[in-house]
């Protein structure tokens, strides 16, 4: 979502301005955002809800926030080797954390609505307002929005927060905190339900479409009143293309549904190649006064799915080139900073995926805008687990009577997305196998349809082959299977109706989990375990003990930091993008091998990657006196590698050879090429160059103008460069860098992907790990420009500058 000012009325500027902002998103004019000036203390306080409580001594932040992801006092690092949760956390700590935050609301707040909104908090949090316990919310990854207008005042008001994430809650890093961003919302008593209209387009044609609009008008003051809705359907560019008016006589203290129909013709329909998008622009009037407005983006598209013809979107079949993520986000941890969240649908687009699962719980916001504007399709998941659970303080806990509610907030926030195409309602889950497993995935899954009919449900299976497990599969829309590519033609022999994708498959296994995926039409896609690497379920397929401080999974196609692995490189061939038709990775010799723990070297056969190596260079000691190994992925008919000019082989690729051809060379410095053939003639080539020492800091900003709203960020990569400007990437060579960020705009954390470094992600002290760190820098919401400078004890400093201004 693009947070856009717009020019406020003199009571709304000043209620703006003593709120602290008076930036209003576009897609609800009335919300503001309560991400700063937040008072917090890592640790539990006796009587902190009470507004008289002194929290002088808290640390200001800003939301959201993560308090794990930050050192531990004493330390320069967030790991602690006595970490219940170990290697599950990436050995950092969850807790108890408290948020405190002042409100300053005008005179006339009392004839208002005022809404609290939280995008997620972890987990269990208990909110108050002015000493008085609002509610408790326990699940860390669902929205909430609480009515709060009868526990304030005008002048100043305390809104408490206490968290609580015992461990081990989450099977990954959770983090901890209000990790998704904050909003306040003061409204007329006669307003949209804050959840906003359904929309839904239940005809969709080249020539035309309905667009269906259900909004629940809400009544809150003590009289009746006659309101008229007004709703309008705008295109990207403002044109208005449909407008529909309704009356509507609301009862005092009540909400009534208004259902329009509007028509749009010849619609721009939305797709994973064009997504367009539409605004539906509402305004609610009493007499001529406007008394709410608000802006809800959707688009224009039919999914359908069936064993025949797999999915098809808009009618054409897509298949779902897929990648599972969690929710953190690096060196940020979980702090689900738009931006940042945004980045990683970004850079899978870029990479190849058409589709992501939102492993194991609902996607945020800024997810779903993302996926919305890049067309990306998106399976958005509830539950890791139902009443029986996984670890000990997870949701499981709390399941029983929170998980309607918790469907309700999955759905309603996430039901206008057009990216959103199924609803699963679970991960793995262990009911599956108990007797009452498929009578509960039924009540689910009806829970899930009463909600929203436009998409079928599913949920990710992993036993098979049982009656039990078989009668939870068929109570579902749509089956996922994790891990069990070669079920999918039994399994379609004995359920032929049965519509499947791989909800998990193994990265090094992408051309055995795809093939069947391409040539079986009830098998709609394949989504890989990961697609971008991830804090938590550290070393998992490296490492059987995963040792502190072991904290990434390395089970990424495109690394922590953003970079595409080797494996991204495959699966782009592998799906036949022609993004890269051609690479080439040299492999780490074991006895060189760089990462500890490395137990399964040479036989891959779960979540761990090959350990290859973008770079041609000496690794020093006896792997230089053996030959290396080079893998070769290309969608070209041959490949030929050079070394220093001298071919040394030419060979076929094609589906036999799984699109991969290995070459086995002496290391000499110097130049090693690579040059694909399509029917005799060059076509595409791979080169890597040796590169020298170190001379230089290289620095790359992914963008340079950000927006000064106090949440923008820009991402800036640093890499040792040798004087020819060829990357060094020997671990020998890695440096201290330390990062100063200067100007409109902090440092907001550094990362360099080594899964095992004892370093802080806070502190702008990093070391470079095979050549390279990346740092993120959030900017202020003054304009400006801010100045990386980024220095290391031998090399020359280097800076980089960006401009923070209003867009
Ligand atoms: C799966 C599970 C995922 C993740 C993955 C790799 O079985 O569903 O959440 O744990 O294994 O470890």
């Amino acid at each position: 979502m693009k947070t856009i000012p717009i020019p406020c009325s003199r009571l709304w500027m000043t209620l703006l301005a003593m709120i602290g902002c008076c930036l209003v998103s576009l897609a609800n004019a009335e919300t503001i955002t309560l991400n700063d000036n937040w008072r917090f203390l890592r640790g539990d306080a006796a009587g902190a809800e009470q507004p008289s409580f002194d929290d002088t001594q808290w640390r200001q932040v800003r939301v959201p926030h993560d308090w794990s992801i930050e050192d531990l006092p004493g330390q320069t690092h967030p790991f602690s080797k006595d970490s219940i949760s170990k290697e599950t956390q990436g050995y950092m700590l969850g807790g108890v954390g408290w948020y405190r935050r002042t409100l300053s609301l005008p005179d006339d707040v009392a004839s208002k609505t005022v809404l609290l909104e939280f995008e997620a908090v972890y987990m269990d949090a208990q909110v108050w307002v002015n000493g008085q316990l609002v509610t408790r919310h326990p699940y860390g990854y669902t929205q909430f929005i609480l009515d709060v207008s009868k526990y304030l005042h005008a002048g100043d008001n305390i809104v408490a927060l206490r968290v609580d994430n015992p461990e081990p809650s989450s099977r990954w890093y959770s983090g901890s905190g209000i990790i998704r961003p904050a909003h306040l919302q003061i409204v007329d008593k006669v307003h949209v339900d804050p959840w906003g209209a359904a929309i839904t387009t239940p005809t969709v044609s080249a020539s035309r479409a309905k667009v269906h609009v259900a909004t629940p008008l809400i009544n809150a003051g003590d009289a009746s009143v006659a309101a008229r809705l007004i709703s309008r359907i705008v295109t990207a560019k403002g044109v208005e293309v449909a407008r529909k008016e309704a009356s509507a006589a609301l009862n005092a203290n009540a909400s009534q549904d208004i259902e329009q129909e509007l028509d749009v013709a010849k619609p721009a329909l939305w797709s994973t190649e064009a997504p367009n998008l539409y605004t539906l622009v509402q305004e609610v009037r009493i007499g001529d006064r406007v008394v709410d407005t608000r802006s809800t983006r959707f688009g224009i598209r039919s999914i359908s799915f069936d064993a025949k013809r797999g999915f098809l979107l808009n009618g054409k079949r897509v298949l779902l080139k897929g990648g599972n993520i969690h929710h953190d986000n690096y060196m940020l941890g979980a702090a689900g900073i738009p931006r940042a969240d945004a980045r990683k649908v970004e850079l899978m687009k870029a990479a190849g995926y058409n589709a992501i699962r939102s492993a194991h719980n609902p996607a945020s916001k800024a997810l779903l805008d993302a996926a919305d504007e890049l067309g990306i399709l998106v399976i958005d998941e509830a539950f890791d687990m139902w009443s029986v659970k996984k670890n000990k303080n997870d949701y499981a806990r709390f399941f029983k009577d929170n998980w309607q509610s918790d469907l309700r907030s999955m759905v309603a926030a996430g039901r206008n997305h057009p990216s959103v195409i199924l609803w699963s309602i679970g991960n793995e889950i262990p009911n599956m196998a108990l007797p009452a497993g498929a009578s509960e995935a039924q009540q689910l899954a009806e829970a899930v349809r009463s909600l929203d009919a436009t998409r079928p449900v599913t949920s990710s299976a992993h036993i098979f082959g049982f009656k039990g497990t078989d009668e939870f599969i068929n109570k579902l829309d749509v089956a996922g299977y994790n891990y069990n590519p070669d079920l999918y033609l039994d399994d379609h022999a004995k359920f032929p109706n049965r519509v499947i994708y791989g909800s998990e498959s193994f990265s090094a296994q992408a051309f055995n989990y795809w093939y069947p995926t391409d040539s079986m039409p009830w098998v709609i896609g394949d989504f890989v375990w990961a697609a971008v690497d991830y804090l938590g379920e550290a070393g998992i397929g490296w490492s059987t003990a995963s040792p502190y401080p072991w904290h990434l999974s390395m089970s990424g196609e495109i690394d922590a930091t953003g970079l595409l692995r080797p494996a991204a490189y495959y699966r782009q061939v592998v799906w036949k993008t022609g993004l890269h038709p051609l690479s080439a990775f040299i492999e780490v010799p074991f006895i060189e091998g760089t990462l500890p723990d490395r137990e399964t070297r040479g036989e891959i056969k779960g979540w761990e990657q090959r350990d290859l190596l973008d770079s041609w260079q000496a690794l020093g000691g006896r792997a230089d006196f053996y030959n290396r190994k080079v893998v070769v992925y290309s969608e070209n008919d041959e490949v030929e590698l050079f070394v220093n000019g001298i071919s040394k082989g030419r060979k076929h690729v094609d589906r036999a050879s799984e699109y991969t051809a290995e070459f086995s060379v002496r290391y000499k410095p110097g130049e090693l090429k690579v040059v694909g053939y399509n029917k005799g003639k060059p076509v595409s080539q791979w080169i890597y160059q040796t590169a020298d020492k170190p001379a230089a800091i290289r620095l790359t900003v992914d963008r340079s103008h950000i927006t000064a709203d106090g949440d923008d960020l820009a991402y800036i990569t640093a890499e040792l460069v040798d004087a020819k400007g060829v990357r060094v990437m020997r671990e020998k060579d890695d440096q201290p860098l330390t990062f100063k960020v200067s100007g409109a705009a902090v440092l907001a954390g550094v990362g360099n992907g080594n899964p095992v470094t004892l370093e802080s992600f806070r502190s702008g002290q990093r070391s470079t790990w095979r050549g390279r760190v990346v740092a993120v820098v959030r900017a202020n919401k003054t304009a400006g420009i801010s100045t990386v400078e980024v220095s290391a004890p031998s090399l020359p400093a280097a800076s980089a500058s960006i401009a923070v201004g209003i867009p």
